[in-house]
This record gives structure tokens, C-alpha cells and sequence, in this order.
């Protein structure tokens, strides 16, 4: 099914674009200096993936709780088969989420509340997740390199 991943792939390219733009008329996009960065992001302006007042082992459990395993794969989750959503190995390496937004912790635990608030058709259900349990999922999700 080639032709439809690349209908796939070019269809999330180009919905990149736009936010991909508008990041760069950002003031943090244009100056080397590191204290204009985004809180979420470190000196060289990479995502920090620090989870304030996030406990990983905590996440595991909500993770355990709230049945992500039914549709994702993660690593560390016991009988984790799930093959609706990606795979979660390395999820710390990601440099996006769901191919919408980049991989940072703020992004990270919106989308684990509303994922359809990044991207309004996608597949993944709104599980009614608190903020403290995606904080404490994201903490698990970064532990994930
Ligand atoms: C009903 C199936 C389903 C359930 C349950 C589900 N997800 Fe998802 N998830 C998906 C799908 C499908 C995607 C792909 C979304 C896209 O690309 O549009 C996804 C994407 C993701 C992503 C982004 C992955 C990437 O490669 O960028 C993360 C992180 C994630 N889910 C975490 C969770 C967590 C945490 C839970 C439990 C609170 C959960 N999901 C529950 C289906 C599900």
C-alpha cells in the first residue's frame, strides 16, 4: 500500500507547514539567545522533556488504569499488543506527536487530555484524563529512549 502512505505521509507535510511558519515568526525562532526559548525547550532549543511534578511510576499505573495498551504498544506495560495507535518504544526520541506538533512535554500532555485539540480527526479517543495523570503518564512516556 505504498501509494496510500505516501498520500499519507504528504498530507501531514503539508499540514506541518503552517505551524512550522508561524514557529518562525516566533522571536524564540530567530534569536540564538536561550532565555527567549520556550520554558519547554533547553539552551541548544531542544524539547527539555522535564515533567514538572510528573511521576513515572505513577504514569505507569494510570497508563495501566486508563488502557492505552489497547491500542498502543509500550514498552514496560504488561500485555501490550495494541496495534490502533504507533508503537510508544522510544517515545522520548520522537520529534513529533502524531506527526502534528513537536514533541514537547506541554504538547505532550495536551494531546494525552484532548488529542483531538491537536488534530480533530484523529482516532485516538478523549479518555478523560486528568492534567495530574498526563503529567505522570509524559514523566513514563519520556522515561521511553
Ligand atoms: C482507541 C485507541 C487508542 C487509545 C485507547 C489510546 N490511543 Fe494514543 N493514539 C491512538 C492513535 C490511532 C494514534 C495516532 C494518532 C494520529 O497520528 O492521528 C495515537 C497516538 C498517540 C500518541 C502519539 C504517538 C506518536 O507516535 O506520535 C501518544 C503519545 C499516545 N497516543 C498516547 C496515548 C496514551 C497515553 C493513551 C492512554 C491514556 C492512549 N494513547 C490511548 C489510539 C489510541
Amino acid at each position: 500500500m505504498r501509494g496510500e502512505d505516501d498520500r499519507y505521509v504528504s498530507r501531514k507535510a503539508r499540514a506541518l507547514l503552517p505551524a512550522i511558519f508561524l514557529a518562525c515568526l516566533l522571536p524564540a525562532c530567530h534569536s540564538g539567545d536561550s532565555a527567549s526559548a520556550p520554558a519547554d525547550t533547553n539552551a541548544t532549543g531542544q524539547p527539555s522533556h522535564q515533567v514538572a511534578g510528573g511521576n513515572a511510576n505513577r504514569g505507569k499505573a494510570a497508563i495501566q488504569t486508563l488502557g492505552c495498551a489497547a491500542c498502543h504498544t509500550i514498552p514496560g506495560i504488561r500485555a501490550t499488543r495494541g496495534m490502533v495507535g504507533p508503537p510508544l518504544a522510544d517515545f522520548a526520541g520522537r520529534v513529533f506527536i502524531a506527526g502534528e506538533v513537536p514533541n514537547t512535554t506541554a504538547s505532550l500532555i495536551q494531546w494525552i487530555r484532548n488529542p483531538q485539540s491537536i488534530e480533530p480527526k484523529t482516532a485516538m479517543p478523549n479518555l478523560g484524563v486528568t492534567e495530574g495523570q498526563a503529567r505522570d503518564i509524559a514523566a513514563y512516556l519520556y522515561t521511553l529512549r
